[in-house]
């Protein structure tokens, strides 16, 4: 198969291209990737050079992504604006990635006749304060990011209902693991808990989120993408719902630390209470997550303390700025 990838230098397109390039020694995987700051070559190397083509583009432009496509059986669709707080501060960029360049992208594969997963987020039903998600519930995003996200999931589903596309959805949980960008909860605290810094807990944080590891993510990406249904949506929720609180205290455990560190900021304007997946359907395919939050958080923070090279130019670049404004006053 040549597949395209859309967002592969990102934190869970990477994690996911590493995989396919393992697991199918047959497979080319094309990765196209704006590089904006969330998206990096260095996340895809050590990569079976000779079956990885690397197109620097946006999903948006309809010229690039035609050249990208050309050629191949399918396409999954990482490529965003991901993170909650930026698009609380600049909600833009959300509108033209997540929404048009979705559209730019499902376009292409319409054209193209070929399957196109979505990959989307658990975001898009909004907060539930008891049970869980299923596919069939509605979507009632609350922030820019996941009103974006949602936005990109419609025209996925009109497109399977009105043309015939061969199209999937994914809505996955909270991701952790290797590669994941410093600014989203769990590195940014594993970052600060190893250099001995405050870490920014918003309000009580008493927020539940099921943890997904991120490569439990990437298998069920590939079951739907070999076994799902056209036209189908599936929940993939990782194994543990747990308070942030909770996650914070198990890090500088981890890192050695004290909770004297555990700063409580802030809340998030429109803070999602509670995420719960019910992913029944995607288990059904074969899948289920395979790794707990107690082993994957060690091997997360372990991957930190020993990667300090992939995350150090990080730290002291765009990110830098974006720490000072997001929490400069409240972390002094
Ligand atoms: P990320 O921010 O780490 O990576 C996004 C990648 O997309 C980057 O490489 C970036 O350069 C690229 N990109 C951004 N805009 C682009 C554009 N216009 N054209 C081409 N490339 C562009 O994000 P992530 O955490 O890896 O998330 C990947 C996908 O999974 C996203 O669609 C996100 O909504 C979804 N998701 C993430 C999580 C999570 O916990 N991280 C959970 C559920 C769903
Ligand atoms: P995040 O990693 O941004 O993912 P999402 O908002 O998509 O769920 O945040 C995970 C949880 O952690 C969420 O409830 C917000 C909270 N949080 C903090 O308490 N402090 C922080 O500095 C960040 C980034 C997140």
């Amino acid at each position: 198969m040549r597949l395209l990838v859309t967002g592969g230098a990102g934190f869970i397109g990477s994690n996911y291209v590493r995989r396919r390039l393992t697991n199918h020694p047959d497979d080319t995987v094309v990765v196209l990737d704006k590089l904006t700051y969330a998206g990096r070559r260095e996340n895809l190397r050590e990569l079976a050079e000779e079956r990885l083509e690397f197109v620097e583009g946006d999903i948006s432009d309809q010229a690039v992504v035609a050249g990208a496509i050309a050629g191949c059986d399918a396409v999954v669709n990482f490529a965003a604006e991901s993170h909650v707080d930026r698009s609380i501060e600049s909600p833009g960029e959300f509108i033209n990635t997540d929404v048009f360049g979705a559209f730019v992208l499902l376009e292409a594969a319409r054209d193209a006749g070929i399957r196109h997963l979505q990959v989307s987020t658990d975001e898009v039903y909004g907060s539930i304060e008891d049970g869980s998600f299923t596919e069939s519930s509605p979507l009632e995003p609350s922030s820019p990011y996941s009103a974006s996200k949602a936005g990109g999931d419609l025209i996925v589903r009109a497109f399977h209902h009105t043309y015939g596309s061969d199209t999937l959805i994914c809505r996955s949980s909270n991701n952790y693991g290797p590669y994941q960008h410093p600014e989203k909860l769990i590195p940014l605290c594993v970052l600060n808990a190893l250099a001995g810094d405050p870490l920014p807990v918003y309000g009580d944080g008493m927020q539940v989120r099921n943890w997904l590891y991120v490569e439990d993510n990437c298998a069920a990406i590939d079951a739907v993408l070999e076994r799902g249904e056209a036209g189908e949506v599936y929940n993939v929720g990782g194994s543990d719902e747990l308070p942030n609180i909770e996650v914070v205290r198990t890090i500088l455990e981890l890192a050695g630390r004290d909770e004297s560190l555990i700063e409580h900021v802030s809340d998030r304007p429109g803070h999602d209470r509670r995420y719960s997946l019910a992913s029944a359907k995607v288990q059904s395919l074969g899948w289920k997550a395979e790794v707990g939050f107690a082993a994957g958080i060690e091997r997360t923070v372990g991957w930190y303390r020993d990667n300090a090279s992939w995350w150090e130019p990080i730290r002291s670049g765009e990110y830098r700025e974006y720490y000072e404004r997001q929490y400069g006053r409240a972390l002094g």
